[in-house]
């Protein structure tokens, strides 16, 4: 048995507080009755409707989250905070990971579920998923830097790279990157490569799956039923 605000936040598509908001809103039922509270226990498999719909206790979960700088992207870490400490509690314990990592210092789009196989398919090399990445440079980007890019990049070790598209916004010292790749630090490194240190990198979209501009850093979100079906759940 599990308290009813607890069953509703596990679902990750409500906080424990909007839980209980919902629940004194009266948008709850259970087995088809208002419940007492968000203290009520309920038993696996009791109907549970919010606003008539039954809520999914699906096996997978998907969440946006926008990771800010300062936290690192692993499940855990005995010195830094990672990004599922800021997940609420209820969400702890269903073994989501991060698909692909962001450096400690690296802001932005980070997809959080535990569906192994769709983290997979996202990060197969031979799949080339688009990531785009907005950076802000020390030093002004060329047409030089752009043809470079395109060519494929040669980094400082030997490592080569794919072709990769280099859009300069203005002012010059600004630009999107975009990769297929997921190569260590991939972007400082190839900025780097052409004397050009990155000062801020974000990371914008992933495939099909763009960073919600009204999500502010630190926050998340489950993703939309549109979002899912763009990634093939
Ligand atoms: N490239 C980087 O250099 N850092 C990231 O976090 C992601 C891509």
């Amino acid at each position: 048995m599990e308290r009813l605000d607890k069953v509703l936040a596990a679902t990750g598509q409500w906080s424990r507080k909007q839980a209980k908001e919902l629940i004194k809103a009266g948008r709850v039922k259970v087995a088809g009755a208002a419940p007492r509270g968000p203290e009520d226990k309920v038993a696996p498999g009791t109907s549970v409707t919010v606003d008539g719909r039954p809520i999914v206790t699906e096996k997978y979960l998907y969440l946006m989250l926008h990771k800010p700088a300062g936290v690192v992207s692993s499940t855990q870490d005995p010195r830094d905070r990672t990004v599922l400490d800021l997940l609420p509690r209820d969400l702890r314990g269903r073994d989501l990971f991060p698909v692909g990592r962001l450096d400690k210092d690296t802001e932005g789009l980070l997809l959080l579920t535990n569906d192994g196989p769709l983290a997979h398919e996202l990060l197969a090399p031979g799949r080339h998923v688009e990531k785009v990445y907005y950076a802000q440079v020390d030093g002004e980007l060329t047409e030089e830097d752009r043809a470079a890019f395109a060519g494929g990049l040669t980094l400082g070790d030997g490592t080569g790279c794919r072709p990769a598209g280099l859009e300069i916004l203005p002012p010059a010292d600004r630009c999107l990157v975009t990769i297929q790749e997921g190569k260590y630090h991939q972007v400082r490194r190839m900025l780097a490569s052409r004397g050009k240190p990155v000062r801020y990198l974000k990371r914008l979209s992933m495939g099909p799956l763009s960073l919600d501009p009204a999500l502010p850093a630190g926050a998340w979100r489950p993703l939309s039923l549109e979002e899912r079906a763009n990634l093939g759940r």
